[in-house]
């Protein structure tokens, strides 16, 4: 992060569909926490391509770039064009995506904690796909021993940092002997760095049973981009839904912030889009700038709203994303 002595300059890009109504919600907490920020708006997404011809502008990648941090809603049909598009510009090598439940919710898991570190740069979400004839298309999955060695040192430091006992690395190397392999090989010399750091390996089929069956199991989840992307979702399904989980893109220099959740169609457009994922990113965002105060204040006033049940239908309540956000916000100012 560069120095500032000013309020932090956010680049905001709210995107398509409930990307919109929950970055909203998010922009009202972050201003009621007062704490000085600057938030600057960008166009990007599937409108954005319709009425500019540009899914991600040359503005908004500029403008992502030249702030101090970026708060991103969602995308529709182009989220390759766009969320990739900028987690690489950023060099955001790092997708955290720390899932908890919150009491009040009707889920499978209740008091499930679990992070997964997902690696961001390469997988198979380098766009290098080839039609090298008609009806035959190739995808190059690309495994560094860099990338690899550097989201371990992020998986192992983040459990050192808050409080977490152990890391598995998730993969399918009886397949994907190379690439896996390596990914595992790099995985396994920094965890011999972390000797307190209890360490496992899974493979990704079984992890999948196992998280719905006894996920208590997990504590942190360190994958390749493909299948930290899919589990994730996975989580999500066992607290509650992807209306509850946010996410960090995070890089030496770069920091973005945006919801799991994509665009929804479904819902988009109605006022029912569960903004929690969206909030919890705005205090993703708190944490990132040292205001942690603020962060845990915002958590608090969430959690305690949604254990009052006064939530979105997502979650079995009956309030719009605005009347949500207003009683959390409500909270928050009745805490400060
Ligand atoms: P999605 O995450 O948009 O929705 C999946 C399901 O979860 C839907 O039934 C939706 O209504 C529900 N849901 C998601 N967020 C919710 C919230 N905050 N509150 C209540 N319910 C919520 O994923 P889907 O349907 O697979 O994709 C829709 C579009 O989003 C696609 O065009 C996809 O490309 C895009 N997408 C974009 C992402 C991004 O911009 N980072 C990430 C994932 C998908
Ligand atoms: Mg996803």
């Amino acid at each position: 992060m560069r120095e500032n002595t000013g309020p932090h300059q956010v680049a905001v890009i709210p995107g398509d569909g409930i990307g919109l109504e929950v970055i909203e919600a998010a922009l009202a907490v972050l201003r009621a926490t007062r704490v000085p920020l600057e938030f600057q708006r960008y166009q990007a997404g599937d409108e954005c391509l319709k009425k500019q011809g540009a899914a991600l502008p040359p503005a908004t990648l500029a403008g992502a770039l030249a702030a101090e941090a970026v708060l991103f809603g969602a995308v529709g049909d182009t989220a390759a064009e766009v969320i990739l598009r900028l987690r690489r510009e950023l060099n955001t090598f790092v997708n955290l995506r720390p899932t908890r439940a919150f009491p009040g919710v009707d889920c499978l898991y209740p008091e499930l904690k679990l992070v997964i570190v997902r690696e961001n740069t390469e997988g198979l979400y380098g766009g290098l796909e080839n039609e090298i004839t008609p009806g035959v298309v190739t995808a190059m999955r690309v495994i560094t021993q860099r990338a690899s060695e550097r989201i371990a040192r992020f998986a192992f430091e983040y459990a050192l940092r808050n409080g977490f006992g152990q890391v598995t690395a998730i993969h399918k190397a009886n397949v994907l002997q190379k690439s896996d392999g390596l990914f595992l090989r790099a995985a396994r010399a920094v965890a011999a760095e972390y000797p307190q750091i209890g360490y496992q390996e899974a493979l990704v089929d079984s992890t999948a049973m196992n998280l719905v069956l006894r996920p208590e199991r997990f504590q942190i989840l360190l994958t390749p981009n493909l299948f930290g992307d899919i589990l994730s979702d996975l989580v999500a399904g066992l607290v509650g839904g992807l209306g509850l989980c946010p996410s960090a893109n995070l890089g030496d220099d770069h920091a973005l912030f945006e919801p799991v959740h994509g665009s929804a169609p479904d819902i988009a457009g109605q006022n029912i889009a569960n903004p929690t994922a969206a909030i919890l990113c705005g205090a993703m965002l708190l944490r990132h700038f040292g205001e942690l105060p603020s962060a845990e204040w915002v958590e608090k006033a969430l959690e305690g709203t949604i254990t009052a049940g006064q939530t979105t239908s997502d979650l079995g309540g009956s309030l719009s994303t605005t009347e949500m956000t207003q009683i959390g916000r409500a909270a928050w100012r009745e805490r400060a």
